[in-house]
């Protein structure tokens, strides 16, 4: 990978033909995966579809509300660490990053890094990918961008190594990871140590348990911009579906589950009704909820008995001080 703004890989055009909006395929998916949770018992919605447009713009002011502790924790631990951090990744890294965001902890660790090799972002939503993607490219002017809009979960080609790389890290910041459900989790730790290659490295932000107050009021604000955040996948399947959900009819629900250790967030049928989603109907009873988020949190030891399970090996952790958030190196075994 040579230097430059990726330009070599043609990834402007892409971008431009990303931006269209989306393709027919990707709102059949959209509907199909709607459709198959909404008819589940209980029901389900997939959580990567909240980040359109407008719930990124959400999440992005989540990450701001004073209960909402995991950005502004992580971005302490990239801060005060990434020197450290970046010593033990080495010179002429590629960096590739799962879930670009904002790249606020990917400037960070960017700039801690000796000589990074290339940046290769991968987002499902384009909407956050691209922006970021282009102001890093700017603002990195010897880097290599090349930016990929995908979900990561599927299989998705990488550019060949080249001679002047070092080795490959995954960059997995923002506790994604929790997203998924343990068994997911699993294969996705798979795929970073594959991605990341032989003598390659992970480093993952991964959110820890602490009491079950604290948790809630972070998926609850005050200020109600996760409810509205939640409340956005179903304007979103209005807006995109054709469907008729009538927003004021649902509330936003969190809780914590100690069995499953995870909170959980929830929209909740205010009364009974029928909703339209596309050419069918879905019945609600009062009270009955559609369960649209998991975010699992770890002890220290239960993660890396997960990741020892993938291959990789745990090297090093930081934490903040008031021990809420890891960030966590591994190798490939
Ligand atoms: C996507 C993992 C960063 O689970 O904490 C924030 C998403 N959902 N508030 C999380 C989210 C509700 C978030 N991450």
């Amino acid at each position: 990978m040579q230097g430059g703004s990726g330009a070599g890989y043609g990834w402007r055009k892409t971008r431009k033909k990303m931006n269209e909006g989306s393709t027919m395929k990707e709102n059949q998916t959209f509907l199909a995966e709607t459709l198959d949770g909404l008819t589940r018992q209980p029901k389900t919605l997939p959580c990567k579809y909240f980040y359109d447009e407008r719930g990124s713009a959400l999440f992005e002011d989540i990450c701001e509300q004073p209960e909402y502790y995991p950005t502004r924790t992580e971005l302490g631990i990239m801060e005060e660490h990434a020197p450290e951090m970046a010593r033990a990744l080495g010179p002429d890294l590629v960096l590739i990053e799962y879930g670009s965001g904002s790249s606020r902890k990917t400037r960070v660790l960017l700039e801690a890094l000796e000589n990074p090799a290339a940046y290769l972002p991968i987002d499902i939503s384009k909407d956050a990918l691209f922006p970021s993607a282009e102001s890093i490219a700017k603002e990195y002017p010897k880097l290599a961008v090349l930016p990929i809009c995908g979900d990561y979960l599927s299989p998705l080609p990488l550019p060949e190594a080249t001679p002047t790389e070092n080795r490959r890290a995954v960059y997995f910041p923002g506790s994604t990871i929790g997203n998924f459900m343990p068994d997911e989790a699993l294969s996705f730790l798979h795929r970073m140590a594959e991605q990341a290659g032989p003598g390659g490295a992970v480093l993952i932000g991964v959110d820890l348990k602490k009491d079950a107050a604290a948790l809630e009021r972070a998926y609850d604000d005050r200020a109600g911009v996760t409810a509205a955040f939640n409340l956005n996948l179903l304007a979103r399947i209005n807006r995109e579906l054709g469907a008729d959900f009538p927003l004021e009819d649902f509330r936003h629900e969190a809780r914590w589950n100690e069995a499953e250790g995870r909170v959980e967030m929830h929209l909740v049928a205010k009364q009974a009704c029928e909703i339209r989603v596309g050419s069918e109907r879905v019945a609600f009873e009062a009270g009955e909820s559609i369960h649209t988020e998991n975010s699992y949190k770890y002890e220290i030891s239960e993660f890396e008995a997960l990741a020892a399970q993938a291959g990789l090996r745990a090297d090093r952790r930081w934490l903040d001080p008031d021990e809420k958030f890891s960030v966590q190196l591994y190798e490939v075994a």
